[in-house]
């Protein structure tokens, strides 16, 4: 796939939400990362661990108040034009330490899931890749206001799709990867540049934009 040559400067948060360190979901978010930089978006690696909390507990938020690693996720996400979660499917759903550092996480105002943009990826030795965790994921991200997605990666049999390269063994699914991630970034790009591109356009033609006639903004 060719490199993006003309796009908007572009921060992506990604992360796999396994701790494990042989873990799938981190060779795919790896992957993920190649394929964003090949189309000229700035990446910003995180862990789990970076937002890994203590058991969510109202008495404690309450006394103490939101634990750093959930003030770290919010920052990370906020200094992102979107993010990328790799997850692993525990129990046909998303593993715990995902779903708590989401709770934590939500607790901040502003809330930091609301309109932020969201692409969803899952690899488990599974024939359905994990896609029931990703499924169990929306939930919670969608219900926060996040625009995840409509289309998801979940690798199957992850625990053969590796070469030894750490690309995915089957090129045509590699060739997926990449478009999906591309195409993600490409409505990314679209909503968070286009209202800024219209209005220049509108003052190239000699007019002044006018937010509320216009809707430019
Ligand atoms: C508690 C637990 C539950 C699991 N449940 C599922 C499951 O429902 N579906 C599935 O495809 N894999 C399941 N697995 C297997 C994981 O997909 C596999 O361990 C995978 O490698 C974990 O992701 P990682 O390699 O990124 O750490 C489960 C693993 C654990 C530890």
């Amino acid at each position: 796939m060719e490199a993006a040559t003309d796009r908007m400067p572009m921060r992506v948060l990604v992360f796999s939400a396994s701790h494990r360190e042989a873990s799938l979901n981190t060779r795919l978010a790896r992957l993920a990362i190649e394929a964003l930089e090949a189309t000229d978006v700035e990446v910003d690696a995180a862990t789990m661990a970076d937002f890994d909390c203590v058991s969510y507990d109202g008495d404690l938020e309450a006394s103490v108040g939101i634990p750093e690693p959930a003030q770290e996720f919010a920052r990370r996400i906020e200094g992102s034009d979107g993010f990328i979660i790799c997850s692993p499917e525990y129990n046909s759903s998303m593993p715990g330490v995902l779903k708590n550092a989401i709770d934590w996480t939500s607790r901040l105002k502003p809330q930091p899931f609301a309109a932020a943009h969201c692409l969803l990826m899952s690899a488990s030795p599974s024939m359905v890749g994990g896609n029931r965790s990703l499924w169990s994921l929306r939930q919670p991200l969608e219900h926060l206001g996040t625009r995840v997605h409509p289309d998801m990666f979940s690798l199957a049999q992850a625990h053969t799709a590796f070469g030894d390269d750490g690309q995915l063994a089957n090129e045509q699914l590699g060739g997926r990867l990449r478009g999906l991630v591309t195409a993600w970034v490409d409505v990314v790009e679209a909503t968070k540049h286009y209202p800024c591109a219209k209005a220049r356009w509108v003052e190239f033609l000699g007019e002044h934009p006018e937010p509320v006639l216009d809707r430019v903004q």
